[in-house]
C-alpha cells in the first residue's frame, strides 16, 4: 500500500476535485461558479444563488420562476412529522431538532431516495430546499413553546420562514421587507464555503452512498460545533460581557494578547482567509444600515466596531493575519431580527443547505468519487498475547 501522508485536519490534502466555489483566502476573494460573492450580494438573491450553486448557472427568469413554484409546493410537513417536535424536551437546542428531522425525511419519502435515480435526487432537493426552512421554523416554536403555523405558499422561502418563525394565528404577521432582504443577503453570504467541515461531513456520508436527507442531517451535527458555525453566537457572548463587565475594548484586547484564560477575539481568525473574509466586509457595510433601521443595540456594534478598529492596527493580529470573520457582525444582524441566540447556527444551516446539496450532487455525478476512508498510522501497543490464565 506504500507510505501514508499524515495530515490532521487534512491542513494539505484535497479529498476531491469541484467546480463550484474558489476561494483565494490570502487574497480574500470568494466567488461562486465563477461569480464574485459582492456581485451576487448586490444584484441576486437567495433562491437565485441556490439555484446557481446547484445546477451550475445562473437561472433565466423562467427557470427562476419554476425553481420558486416548486419549491413552493412542497413546504408542508407531513403531518406525523409534524407530531415529531413534540418528542423532544421544553428546552431542546434546534439545531439537534433540525438534524433529527431532516434525517427522519428518509422514512417518509422511501421510494425516492435513490442517489443514482435523477428524478430522485431532483425531487429530495426540492423537497429539503423547501422543507428545511420550516422545519428550522418549527424548532424555533417548539423551543419558545408558541403553536406551528402552516407555510403559506403565496409567500416566497425567505418570507414563509419569517411568518413561520414570528407569526401567530391569530394576527396578521406584518412582513418587514427591510428584515427579509437583510436575512435573504446573510443566507447569500452562507451558502457556500468550498470543502469546510460540515461540507466535507455531507460528501463523506455521501461517497457511502447514502441518500441526500441522511448526508445533509450529518452535515447539520457538524456544523453544530462552536469551532464551525457555533462563533456567531459566541461573539454575541464576547460583547455582552465586555458591556456588562464595563471593560474598555483596550483592555479586553490586551486579554487575548496575553492569552489570559485562553481568550480569544471572537469572530476574528480564519483557517483559509489569512486577510479580510470578504463576506465580512460586505456584512459591516450594511451593519450599520440595517441596525439602524431594526433599532439594533448600537452600544454593541460601537463595541465591536471599536475592537475591530484596534485589532486591525495591533501587531499581534498583523502578524498572524487575523482579520474579521464572516461571524464577526452576523450575530448582532439576527439578534436584533428577533432571533433567539440558540437559532442563529440553524440560520447558518438555511443558507449553507444549497451548498451542501451542490456538493452532495457534484460528488454522486463525479466518476472519480470513491467511499471516503482516510488511512491512519497506528500508535498502539505491537502484537501481545492474550494471558494464559
Ligand atoms: N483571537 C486571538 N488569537 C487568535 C485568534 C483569535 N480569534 N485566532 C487565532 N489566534 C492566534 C492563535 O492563538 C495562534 O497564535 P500563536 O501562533 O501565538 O499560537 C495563531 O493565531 C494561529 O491560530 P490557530 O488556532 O492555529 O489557527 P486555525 O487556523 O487553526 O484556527 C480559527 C482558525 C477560526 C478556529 C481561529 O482563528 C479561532 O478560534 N477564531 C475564533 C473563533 C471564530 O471566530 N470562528 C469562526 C470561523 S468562521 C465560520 C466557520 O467556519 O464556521
Amino acid at each position: 500500500t506504500g507510505a501514508v501522508a499524515y495530515d490532521p485536519g487534512f491542513m494539505n490534502t484535497a479529498a476531491t476535485t469541484s467546480a463550484i466555489t474558489y476561494i483565494d483566502g490570502d487574497a480574500g476573494i470568494l466567488r461562486y461558479r465563477g461569480y464574485p460573492i459582492e456581485q451576487l450580494a448586490q444584484h441576486s438573491s437567495f433562491l437565485e444563488v441556490s439555484y446557481l450553486l446547484i445546477y451550475g448557472n445562473l437561472p433565466t427568469p423562467t427557470e427562476l420562476e419554476a425553481f420558486d413554484q416548486k419549491i413552493r409546493r412542497h413546504t408542508l410537513l407531513h403531518e406525523e412529522l409534524k407530531g415529531f417536535f413534540g418528542g423532544f424536551p421544553r428546552d431542546a437546542h434546534p439545531m439537534p431538532v433540525l438534524s433529527s428531522a431532516v434525517s427522519a425525511l428518509s422514512t417518509f419519502y422511501q421510494d425516492s431516495l435513490d442517489p443514482f435515480n435523477p428524478e430522485h435526487v431532483e425531487v429530495s432537493t426540492i423537497r429539503l430546499m423547501a422543507k428545511l426552512p420550516v422545519i428550522a421554523a418549527y424548532a424555533h416554536k417548539k423551543s419558545i413553546g408558541q403553536p406551528m403555523l402552516y407555510p403559506d405558499n403565496s409567500m416566497n422561502l425567505v418570507e414563509n420562514f419569517m411568518r413561520l418563525s414570528f407569526g401567530l394565528p391569530a394576527e396578521q404577521y406584518e412582513m418587514d421587507p427591510v428584515v427579509t432582504k437583510a436575512l435573504d443577503l446573510l443566507l447569500i453570504l452562507h451558502a457556500d464555503h468550498e470543502q469546510n467541515c460540515s461540507t466535507s461531513t455531507v460528501r463523506l456520508v455521501g461517497s457511502s452512498n447514502a441518500n441526500l436527507f441522511a448526508s445533509v442531517s450529518a452535515g447539520i451535527n457538524a456544523l453544530f460545533g462552536p469551532a464551525h458555525g457555533g462563533a456567531n453566537e459566541a461573539v454575541l457572548k464576547m460583547l455582552r460581557q465586555i458591556q456588562a463587565d464595563g471593560i474598555k475594548p483596550e483592555d479586553y484586547m490586551e486579554k487575548v494578547k496575553n492569552k489570559e484564560d485562553g481568550v480569544r477575539l471572537m469572530g476574528f481568525g480564519h483557517r483559509v482567509y489569512k486577510n479580510y473574509d470578504p463576506r465580512a466586509k460586505i456584512i459591516k457595510a450594511t451593519a450599520h444600515e440595517i441596525l439602524g433601521k431594526l433599532g439594533g443595540n448600537d452600544e454593541l456594534l460601537d463595541i465591536a466596531m471599536r475592537l475591530e478598529e484596534k485589532a486591525l492596527a495591533d501587531d499581534y493580529f498583523i502578524q498572524r493575519k487575523l482579520y474579521p470573520n464572516v461571524d464577526f457582525y452576523t450575530g448582532l444582524i439576527y439578534k436584533a431580527m428577533g432571533f433567539p441566540e440558540k437559532m442563529f447556527t440553524v440560520l447558518f444551516a438555511i443558507g449553507r443547505l444549497p451548498g451542501w446539496i451542490a456538493q452532495w450532487r457534484e460528488m454522486i455525478n463525479d466518476p472519480q468519487t470513491k467511499i471516503g476512508r482516510p488511512r491512519q498510522l497506528y500508535t498502539g501497543e505491537p502484537e501481545r498475547n492474550y494471558p494464559a490464565n
